[in-house]
């Protein structure tokens, strides 16, 4: 993964990022991941009133990708920030959204990318994210 490419992930977080739908916490995150087959899936955060039934940017994206047919992800992007405001911290994909894309991952050659609007970017393995994870499939 060169950086070029990285930016390029990050770029399309962004943009889908736009279509955050967040009206209760007013934060809105963008994600976009690269399959093994070279696709590329966007996703944002889809709120609702009752809140545990929030879906993050993370998990929009994986389950496009996963209900169209692919299985194995090779990185990970995600910016997000305030609405109607720069992103200048990194948005670390949250406990649940790593349980999730475990599944799809292999974990020491997958990257996560994150960025900020100041043009920083954090590109390290899932591994990182998820040490000692659990997984029950037989690889
Ligand atoms: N959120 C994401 O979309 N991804 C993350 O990794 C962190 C949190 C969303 C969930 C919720 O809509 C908002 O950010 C505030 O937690």
């Amino acid at each position: 993964m060169t950086e070029t490419e990285a930016r390029k992930l990050l770029e399309l977080a962004e943009g889908a990022r736009a279509f955050s739908y967040s009206p209760y916490s007013g934060f809105c995150v963008g994600a976009a991941i690269l399959t093994e087959s070279g696709k590329i899936f966007t996703g944002c955060n889809v709120e609702n009133a009752s809140f545990g039934a929030t879906i993050c940017a993370e998990r929009t994206a994986a389950l496009k990708a996963v209900s169209e047919g692919e299985r194995r992800f090779t990185a990970l992007a995600v910016v997000g920030g305030r609405k109607d405001a720069p992103c200048d911290e990194r948005c670390a994909p949250c406990g649940m959204c790593r349980q999730f894309l475990s599944e799809f991952v292999n974990p020491k050659e997958c990257m996560v990318i994150l960025g900020t609007s100041e043009g920083s970017v954090d590109i390290r393995p899932f591994a990182e994210y998820l040490p000692f994870g659990f997984t029950n499939l037989e690889e």
